[in-house]
């Protein structure tokens, strides 16, 4: 134990994280000092463990995980699509889920249907752009958002966004609709390909862990 190297953890800020701690600690594996509201400490350790764990933008985490600066992540499938980066995806967690979507008003469906050259407005280009043009086989204009999509449609920036559903009532309340479904999406754990290697024990015991609990949570 006592040279045994760290296992460090990058966890998505927010509900995610929340949800993954829970999660570990059913394992017993506990990080006490991550529940202090008011610290502005960046970065925990579990000693007895051997373990460290950070919270960071989702974005940034498929980057911590390939360089290796991370191990082990935890983040949203959206979040790991639009990276693209070079890690194992080895668990889906079942919480967090929603689903990636094209939506805009009923009477966009025609766009749709006669493949036409329209604007697509979405915080995820990587994942619009390989829908259109991979799978729909449609060109489309991409335009690159940072938040409130749904906006665009309603305003006439676009004819269709590209968009995270959950409970459907951003949609509902802007009079927009589901025209297609992308991909379900839910909370993934993801390794680096070299920690995969180095540390393989010990990431499987900790999956196959996890799969027990998750299991008895079905
Ligand atoms: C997400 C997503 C939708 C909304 C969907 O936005 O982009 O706008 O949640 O949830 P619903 O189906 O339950 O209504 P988020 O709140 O993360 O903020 P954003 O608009 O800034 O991306």
């Amino acid at each position: 134990m006592k040279d045994m190297r760290y296992l460090t953890f990058a966890l998505c800020k927010g509900r995610l994280a929340r949800q993954t701690l829970e999660l570990l600690e059913q394992m017993g594996i506990t990080c006490d000092e991550m529940k202090d509201k008011d610290s502005r400490k960046l970065i925990f350790v579990n000693e007895e463990l051997k373990l460290k764990f950070f919270l960071s933008k989702g974005p940034d985490v498929p980057t911590y995980v390939e360089y290796g600066a991370a191990d082990i992540g935890v983040v949203g499938k959206d979040t790991i699509l639009e990276a693209g980066r070079k890690v194992h995806e080895v668990l889906d967690l079942g919480f967090g889920k929603c689903r990636m979507c094209v939506c805009g008003p009923a009477e966009a469906r025609s766009c749709l249907d006669n493949h036409e050259l329209i604007r697509v407005a979405t915080k995820y280009p990587a994942i619009a752009k390989d829908y259109f043009y991979n799978t729909r086989h449609q060109t489309v204009e991409i335009i690159k958002l940072n938040g409130s999509i749904e906006l665009a449609p309603i305003v006439g920036l676009s004819e269709v966004i590209v968009d995270i559903v959950e409970t459907g009532s951003t949609l509902r309340e802007n009079g927009l609709t589901v025209l297609e479904e992308v991909c379900p999406l839910s909370a993934r754990m993801i390794v680096n390909p070299v920690s995969m290697r180095l540390e393989n024990k010990r990431i499987k015991e900790l999956l196959m862990n996890m799969r027990t609990i998750l299991k008895g949570e079905e």
